[in-house]
């Protein structure tokens, strides 16, 4: 097919299927990569709402830039992915202290946490520069329109579908091409049940026509899913919680939690921990079953997180009680000021 028609025919659909979003029709590109950010792991429908807050706290970069870590990644609580908040906030006080948000690819390119294609996105949207966005809807989309069977996720594969998008975008409406393919995938060329009957491609597209869809895009490998057993203890002594902050090197680096014994072989026992052993003795308190194997799954991990508690009031006075490293005891209400991971439920933990 060539690219005028799949231009005509992709156009043509967006203009009456278009999704409003905040977002879209805009060229700030600080909202644009904040959006962007947001949305690479999230679902629009959730995305939205942290994008108003965030924006609403953090108007613009410099804002963003004087804010303390701890205060981003709080309103990022609950969207996963915490790299991004971390590398959103770097890279403000990059851009803060250049002066202005950088206007060249290359530019929005060398921005922490930005890959192609959010450089992509940020410089067609805000610039109305030429550069196509490959994204897996566009993997998708395409690979089916086109019967393309190069994997995916093998750099030839990833070149291909990059050459394909460019010599197909729509040179005087580069956002329009990259958002509506985007909005193609999500609404109408769909991973599990596309709408092949009044699809605008059926005639052209090698997938429909043979009723083949499942088969793309196609990929070489699976990534297997790793399990992780987490047994958090919720250690408390009048309403306060031992907390700590996770360190550098971890998915959770910067978000706050209570006692955890992590392990990857299975289930451990609380007992089997040297210090909450001794805690246990020292105190007299007993451990209380809260919950056990809780299921947390994300993109490569499952982890299944037993939760304890332990409550030491009364049963520590006079004694000296050594804390593990880094770790503190916080009110109930600095607790809810700081950011936990979405799978410990403090609210349903610390109700009493
Ligand atoms: N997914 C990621 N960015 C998007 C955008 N700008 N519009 C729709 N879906 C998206």
């Amino acid at each position: 097919m060539q690219s005028g028609i799949f231009r005509k025919l992709l156009l043509h659909w967006y203009s009456l299927h278009k999704r409003e979003l905040p977002w879209r029709d805009i060229c700030d590109p600080y909202r644009i990569w904040i959006s962007e950010i947001i949305l690479q792991q999230t679902r629009i429908a959730q995305g939205l709402d942290y994008y108003e807050r965030f924006l609403t706290r953090f108007p613009d970069v410099q804002s963003l830039a004087a804010a303390a870590e701890d205060e981003v990644l709080k309103l990022w609580e609950g969207l996963g992915y915490y790299s991004r908040a971390r590398n959103l906030h770097a890279a403000a006080r990059e851009i803060a202290l250049a002066g202005a948000f950088p206007m060249s690819y290359e530019g929005v390119r060398a921005l922490k946490g930005v890959g192609d294609y959010t450089a992509a996105a940020i410089c067609s949207f805000a610039y109305h520069q030429q550069v196509a966005t490959v994204d897996g809807n566009v993997y998708r989309v395409l690979s089916r329109i086109f019967g393309i069977e190069v994997p995916i996720d093998t750099t030839a594969g990833k070149r291909h579908f990059k050459e394909l998008a460019q010599q197909l975008l729509d040179p005087e409406r580069p956002a329009d091409f990259n958002q509506a393919l985007m909005d193609f995938g999500s609404l109408q060329c769909t991973p599990t049940s596309p709408l092949c009957d009044d699809c605008p491609f059926r005639p052209h597209c090698v997938a429909g026509r043979s009723n083949s869809w499942q088969l793309f895009p196609v990929k070489s490998k699976r990534t297997a899913q790793q399990h992780f057993y987490f047994t958090y203890v919720l250690i408390t002594h009048f309403g306060r919680l031992l907390i700590h902050r996770r360190g550098a090197g971890n998915i959770w680096q910067g978000l706050y939690e209570p006692y955890l014994i992590a392990s990857t072989d299975g289930p451990t026992r609380p007992e089997a921990d040297l210090w909450v052993k001794g805690l246990l003795q020292l105190s007299g308190s007993r451990l209380h079953l809260l919950e056990s194997n809780y299921k947390h799954i994300l993109t490569h991990r499952i982890i299944h997180a037993d939760f304890y508690r332990i409550d030491l009031s009364d049963a520590i006075e006079g004694k000296k009680l050594s804390l593990p490293e880094n770790y503190f005891f916080a009110t109930r209400e600095q607790a809810f000021q700081y950011a936990f991971p979405q799978l410990i439920r403090l609210e349903k933990y610390l109700s009493d």
